[in-house]
């Protein structure tokens, strides 16, 4: 389907200019789009980024509460004709403010790329949920030794969950996953909800430290903290290991990212514009390569088993926005979400 092919196609089932489509956390869960569909999609995502083949500015963010941050996410996707914006946010604090609100929520406006008219707001906090440890995984599979057994995770709140929940899809021959969070609760509510999931044995740890001595390879989704406040000795972690993060510097010490063999990042520009904000007080680090130019084979990810590999990948608007537009198309084909009018119905106006 050409581009105008598949614009007709979708007027036929949302009347473009006239009506959008609301698609709520369900609605884009009912569609049926599978987690390796999604680890499909976010691994072309990066790599046409890194190819330069999207448009993409890096984010810009508000801070409305401290160690609070609402990112504004737009991308381009001219191959997939997917066009829109994130509004994403995390307020770390939610959960013991307001009883019940999780920390990440997050929405996008999706729009038809011929006339730049809104298609759909869609709840996007599902989409980030699952599109964020597929980046792990994409990081994992062209970096990590994928005959690891042992895998770690710092955090255990959605994200913690959602990569324990993703990881043996890249990582089939893990025996154990490490797992530290600052509350107790939170890592009995991973193994309650996870281990039935997975076949490795989840298994509790009170010392951030023995992540780092043990698992050949780690990811952490803790909240990011303007200024860091690194809680484990890069010291302990060392050749052959694989150190994934989704909240930029947050977990270890600087002398660890500045001695990695490689240290790749999403997005060389967004990491730029980080470090500018004051995201890494120390510096960033010297920058490899970008995560999907390893993964489209730009440059070579693991070349030894003795590498010690850093990839540090904050998140980026094409993953989402290549993931929504399958979200809308499964949508449209399966009748889901409310349909709600636009201006151009309100003759009053015209
Ligand atoms: N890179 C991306 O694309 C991306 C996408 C979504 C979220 N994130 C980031 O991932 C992080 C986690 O997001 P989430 O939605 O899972 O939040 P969450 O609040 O659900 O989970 C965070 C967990 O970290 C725990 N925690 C807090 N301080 C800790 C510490 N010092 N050590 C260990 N655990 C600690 C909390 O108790 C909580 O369980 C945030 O920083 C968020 O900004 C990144």
């Amino acid at each position: 389907m050409n581009s105008i092919e598949y614009r007709n196609w979708v007027n036929e089932k949302v009347n473009i200019g006239n009506e959008m489509l609301y698609l709520s956390f369900q609605d884009c869960q009912d569609t049926g789009v599978t987690i390796d569909e999604i680890i499909d999609y976010t691994e072309r995502a990066m790599i046409a980024y890194s190819k330069k083949e999207v448009e993409m500015p890096a984010k810009i963010g508000l801070h409305p509460q401290p160690n609070s941050l609402m990112h504004a996410m737009p991308a381009y996707l001219s191959k997939e004709f997917a066009c829109g914006i994130k509004w994403g946010s995390n307020f770390p604090t939610n959960k013991e403010r307001f009883s019940d609100i999780t920390p990440t929520n997050c929405q996008i406006i999706y729009n038809d790329h011929e006339s730049g008219l809104p298609l759909a707001i869609m709840d996007a906090t599902w989409i980030t949920e699952v599109r964020t440890p597929a980046v792990s995984l994409v990081a994992a599979k062209h970096m990590a030794n994928l005959n690891a057994t042992t895998f770690g995770m710092y955090g255990c709140g959605i994200q913690g969950k959602a990569h324990i929940k993703m990881i043996e899809k890249i990582l089939p021959k893990l025996e154990n996953i490490y797992i530290y969070d600052i509350y107790e609760s939170s890592m009995d509510k991973v193994i309650e909800i996870c281990q039935p999931l997975v076949n490795a044995k989840i298994i509790k740890t009170s010392d951030p430290s023995e992540i780092a001595k043990k698992c050949e390879v780690m990811c952490s989704a803790v909240p990011i903290h303007h200024k860091p406040n690194p809680f484990v000795e890069g010291s302990l972690i060392g050749k052959g290991q694989t150190v994934i993060t989704c909240d930029c510097h947050s977990v270890y010490t600087d002398d660890l990212y500045k001695k990695a063999d490689i240290y790749t990042v999403d997005s060389i520009e967004q990491h730029k514009l980080l470090e500018g904000y004051g995201y890494y007080p120390w510096g960033l680090p010297e920058i490899y390569a970008e995560t999907g130019g390893v993964a489209g084979g730009l440059k070579k990810g693991r070349t030894s088993k003795e590498q010690l590999i850093l990839s540090n990948n904050v998140g980026m608007a094409v993953e989402d926005m290549m993931v929504a537009r399958r979200i809308f198309d499964k949508a449209l084909e399966k009748g889901l979400g409310i349909k709600l009018p636009l201006w151009k119905n309100t003759k009053s106006i015209r």
